[in-house]
């Protein structure tokens, strides 16, 4: 029944038409369950030998029928949930990990639902597929002679090829793409490279994430684009600060809000900024998973792990020129031609940026997570988050005791499917702890590594801000001003979203939490009293907290 490639890997797909699983004892856990579906065996023949079999099950979706029972291993599970209105996912884009059960405090097992992409995404089964084929392959990159080294480095130069076409930036056109760690590596290495002088003026706007914050402040001086009550600015708002003083080096500002999704009108903001000569940089981690990249920008950069390659790499994309003088952010091995004691001749970029051993897995599979991105087509992608977006939205506003902040979405999608709101009389870190523990809903609180912004979405005022200053330095975090988060991506289904309003809806107006809640004042997180699986002392995580930015 298992058959092999000639590399030794299992690629067997077996179609099951209601058959008891016993037949399959080998690769399903549900013996004797009668099972309809496919069932994908992936993994390496060494490997099984040390772990068993590993293999995917994919249900079918079953009609209403006499076919009994329907789900195929929810041994411990409650009913399956009704099939959503919205497919689950948009053609073509399978996500590992999908359907994963997770314990909950009634000791039942809930499929997860996965409100927490903004944060980061579930690898692509396209992207898994494709290290599991590389990982044989693996070796050093730029290195080595032998044919694995050689291997390995076409793999890496070809993840940077997906980059220049993803970001739609040839390198022909005088473009570089930096392969690095991640957005927050690409920006101070921008900063770094920029060779601002202290006295340089970078304009930036209140809506940042802090990695597109606090770089500049070590190089440069700040003027900053304010937003309005609802979160916003427009492009006049935006042309005033360029104006306002000493002409700026460069404009750093967000494709995305990771708080609101709000997407500011980059393209006449870049239009705006290069009639006066200003390049741009735009942080591009949260619009780079939802939208084709804008060709207006100067620099980009954005992570793998947010784009369904969480291998730990993301890419700096700029003019080569910039990159061509100047000491290179990291020093060391494969930056440079040649080196004396007292002497270095740095290399050509990108190899001048990406000093050390890369992450070549890394780089991988962000190369084949952009290319599948591609291949489903922003269209489809941006039809199935448009829905969700409306959905979210529109579900949190008419929940009595929500406050969503931000824009009010408009139907026209100018606000991707991520959503910030408080919850009236709940503390944010008590409502995201009783939809994961009680519902198995992920999302985040706190202030989503966007201080400023957040603050003035709540309404803090001074004295607020002076308040959550002192208890910081004071080491408690319980207070710390913040919001719950829900975030969609491409395996979000309006299923997922329904469940979310729904299990809004019982922890405000359904009565008392069916246990006890305990803050930790370090970390600001709350955590259930008692001991059941997966929610006992044991299982509390260290340092799990939201709340740091
Ligand atoms: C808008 C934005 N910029 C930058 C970052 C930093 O990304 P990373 O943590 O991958 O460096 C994030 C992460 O949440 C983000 O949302």
């Amino acid at each position: 029944m298992l058959a092999t490639d000639p590399a030794g890997r299992i690629r067997t797909e077996f179609g099951i038409g209601n058959r008891p699983s016993a037949h399959f004892a080998r690769v399903v856990r549900a013996v004797a369950q009668p099972l309809q579906g496919t069932v994908y065996v992936i993994e390496h023949l060494r490997r099984l030998r040390q772990f068993g079999l590993i293999a995917l099950f994919h249900q079918r979706r079953v009609p209403p029928g006499p076919v009994t029972p329907p789900y195929p291993y929810a041994v411990t599970s409650p009913p399956r949930p009704a099939e959503p209105a919205e497919p689950a996912e948009p053609a073509g884009a399978r996500l590992v990990g999908a359907g994963l059960l997770v314990p909950c405090l009634d000791t039942s097992e809930r499929p997860y639902r996965d409100l927490d992409c903004a944060a980061s995404t579930p690898a692509l089964q396209a992207v898994a597929d494709k290290v599991a084929d590389f990982l044989p392959w693996y070796s050093s990159v730029h290195r080595g002679a032998g044919y694995k080294s050689r291997t390995a480095t076409t793999a890496y130069e070809n993840a940077r090829e997906s980059a220049h076409r993803f970001a739609g930036r040839a390198a022909e056109d005088g473009n570089v793409v930096i392969l690095c760690r991640n957005t927050t590596e690409a920006i101070n290495q921008l900063a770094y490279r920029l060779r601002l002088e202290p006295d340089d003026v970078v304009v930036s706007t209140v809506v940042e994430h802090h990695a597109n914050l606090l770089p500049w402040a070590r190089v440069a001086q700040r003027r900053w684009v304010e937003c309005g009550p609802d979160g916003t600015f427009g492009v006049d708002d935006v042309t005033k600060v360029l104006d306002a003083g000493r002409p700026p080096a460069l404009l750093a500002i967000t494709g995305a809000s990771n708080v609101t999704g709000w997407l500011p009108p980059i393209d006449q903001i870049c239009e705006e900024a290069h009639v006066r000569g200003i390049p741009v940089f735009l942080d591009a981690a949260q619009l780079a998973p939802h939208r084709r990249l804008p060709p207006g920008p100067d620099y980009l950069a954005f992570s793998g792990h947010k784009l369904y390659a969480p291998y730990g790499s993301g890419a700096l994309i700029g003019p080569r020129d910039t990159f061509t003088t100047g000491d290179p952010f990291l020093a060391g091995g494969g930056a440079v031609d040649l080196v004396d004691l007292d002497e270095v001749i740095w290399t050509e970029p990108p190899e001048r940026e990406e000093a050390g051993s890369p992450n070549v897995i890394g780089a991988v599979a962000f190369g084949e997570a952009m290319d599948e991105l591609e291949r489903i087509g922003w269209e489809e992608i941006q039809r199935h988050e448009a829905a969700l977006s409306v959905q979210l939205h529109e579900g949190l506003r008419s929940i009595d005791g929500v406050r969503v902040l931000g824009p009010v979405a408009a139907r026209d999608t100018t606000t991707l499917s991520v959503a910030a709101f408080t919850v009236e009389g709940i503390h944010h870190g008590l409502v995201a702890a009783r939809l994961s523990a009680e519902f198995g809903i992920g999302v985040r609180h706190g202030c989503f590594c966007a201080h400023p912004y957040l603050l003035r979405l709540l309404g803090v005022g001074p004295a607020g801000v002076a308040d959550a200053r002192a208890a910081v330095l004071r080491g408690d975090r319980s207070t710390i001003p913040g919001a719950v988060r829900a975030s969609c991506g491409l395996g979000t289904s309006s299923d997922d979203v329904d469940a979310l309003l729904a299990a809004l809806r019982a922890v405000i107006h359904g009565g008392p939490a069916p246990v006890a809640y305990e803050q930790d004042n370090v970390t600001g997180d709350f955590w259930p009293a008692g001991q059941a699986r997966g929610w006992g002392d044991s299982d509390r995580p260290a340092g799990a907290a939201c709340a740091r930015g």
